[in-house]
């Protein structure tokens, strides 16, 4: 089922979200939710904060060609264990931030550990898109948003034109 995105600004996006201890039959449902909301709006990634859940849990499929075979991952308590020292600029965006975005340097590889949906441990490598992608989606679980990363000036201009835009949907679900 798809779950509404939260939107910037609310504290839910600004916690520290807590470890799963159980993988249990209503955090793997969870996950398969997180994925069709993903696909759907569509982004490449999606952290249980973003839905209002706050459990470490993120998921991500960076697969860019039409035509190529979905590659979903389920994350559940990721952590990065290794950073390359070199680093890389993309330009972001977040589900939670829509049409706004900025350019952040961050590793440009970095090795994950991570619990999967069968409560098996992996470790892994990522680079390009996909490392972008993990460490924007892992600091989601540590309350951190790419906005977090710009100056101050951008930041605030960003979170003033999100407020506007919450205003207003809310004033249209009142109409
Ligand atoms: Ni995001």
């Amino acid at each position: 089922m798809k779950k509404t995105i939260l939107f910037h600004p609310d504290p839910r996006l600004k916690t520290t979200c807590a470890p799963v201890i159980n993988i249990t039959g209503d955090l793997r449902k969870m996950a398969d939710d997180m994925l069709e909301t993903m696909y759907d709006a569509p982004g490449i990634g999606l952290a249980a904060p973003q839905i209002g859940v706050l459990q470490r849990l993120i998921v991500m499929d960076c697969v860019k060609e039409e035509d190529a075979d979905p590659a979903p991952v389920i994350m559940f308590n990721p952590e990065i264990t290794a950073s390359s020292q070199e680093s890389e600029i993309y330009e972001e965006g977040c589900l939670s931030i829509p049409d706004h975005y900025a350019e952040v340097t961050r590793p440009k590889e970095v090795e994950v550990k991570w619990i999967d949906i069968e409560g098996v441990e992996q470790r892994q490598g990522f680079d390009g898109l996909w490392s972008t992608c993990v460490q924007h989606e892992i600091d989601h679980l540590n309350g951190k948003l790419f906005i977090d990363y710009i100056g101050v000036m951008k930041r605030q201009l960003i979170t003033r034109k999100m407020q506007k835009l919450k205003r207003e949907l809310a004033r249209k679900k009142e109409d």
